[in-house]
C-alpha cells in the first residue's frame, strides 16, 4: 500500500466549506438500505427531487446505476457485497468531502458492511437510514420480478433466502414502509434532515 501521505492533494484543492457555502447547504451521506423492494431506490429518488426543490444539490448511486458500471465486475458472494460497498462508500465520501448531499441506495445486508461504510466516510457524515420491509411484504411487491426468479431456482445467493440480511441494531433513522406511504416516509426524512442539510444560521 502507499502511503496517503504522498498524496497530498489536501493542501491545494478548494476547501470542502467554500464549496458547501457555494451551494449553500452542509454536505452528508444518506446511507439508505433494506431487502430488494424494501422503497430504497422510490425513497432515494423521491428525497433527491425534494432537495432539488429546496435548492440543494444532490447525488444518488444506486445499486442498479453503479452495479452496471462501476461495479459491473461484481457479483453477489459476501466478498463481492463486501467490495462493492466499500467501493460506493469510498465514492460518497468523494462527493461529500466536495459539498454534495450523496443520497446511496444499495441493500447492505450486513452490519458490518455498515460498519465498514461508516469508518470510510467517518462518523460526522454518515447517516443511517433503514427501508424497513419484511421478507413477505417484499415478496409481495416483487416490484422487479426478481422473488419469482429466486423462488424458481433462477437467481443464486438472494438476499433473504441463501444470503441473510441482517436486522440493524441503531439506525439513524428506521422508515417502515410497511406502515407509512411513500409520501409519509419521505415527509419523515426531510423532517429529520434539515436541520443537519440547510446551512446554519
Ligand atoms: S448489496 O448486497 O451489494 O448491497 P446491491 O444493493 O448492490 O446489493 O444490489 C441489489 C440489486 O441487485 C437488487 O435490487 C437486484 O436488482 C439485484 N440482484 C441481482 N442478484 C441479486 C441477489 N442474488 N441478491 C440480491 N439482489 C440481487
Amino acid at each position: 500500500m502507499i502511503p496517503a501521505e504522498l498524496y497530498p492533494t489536501t493542501d491545494v484543492l478548494m476547501s470542502r466549506s467554500a464549496k458547501e457555502e457555494r451551494l449553500g447547504q452542509r454536505a452528508k451521506v444518506f446511507w439508505l438500505y433494506g431487502l430488494s423492494g424494501s422503497g430504497k431506490t422510490t425513497l432515494a429518488a423521491a428525497f433527491e427531487r425534494r432537495l432539488h426543490e429546496e435548492g440543494l444539490f444532490s447525488v444518488v448511486l444506486d445499486g442498479d446505476n453503479v452495479r452496471s458500471g462501476l461495479n459491473k465486475d461484481l457479483g453477489f458472494s459476501d466478498e463481492d457485497r463486501s467490495e462493492n460497498i466499500r467501493r460506493i462508500a469510498e465514492a460518497a465520501k468523494l462527493f461529500v468531502e466536495n459539498g454534495v448531499l450523496t443520497i446511496v441506495s444499495f441493500i447492505t445486508p450486513r452490519e458490518r458492511f455498515r460498519r465498514m461504510a461508516r469508518e470510510i466516510v467517518g462518523e460526522n457524515d454518515f447517516l443511517e437510514v433503514y427501508a424497513k420491509a419484511s421478507y413477505e411484504t417484499c415478496e409481495k411487491r416483487d416490484v422487479k420480478g426478481l422473488y419469482a426468479k429466486a423462488n424458481a431456482g433462477k437467481i443464486r445467493d438472494f438476499t433473504g433466502q441463501q444470503s441473510n440480511f441482517e436486522e440493524p441494531s441503531a439506525p439513524w433513522l428506521v422508515l417502515d414502509t410497511e406502515v407509512s406511504t411513500p409520501e409519509e416516509s419521505l415527509e419523515q426524512l426531510w423532517e429529520s434532515s434539515q436541520k443537519l442539510v440547510l446551512p446554519s444560521a
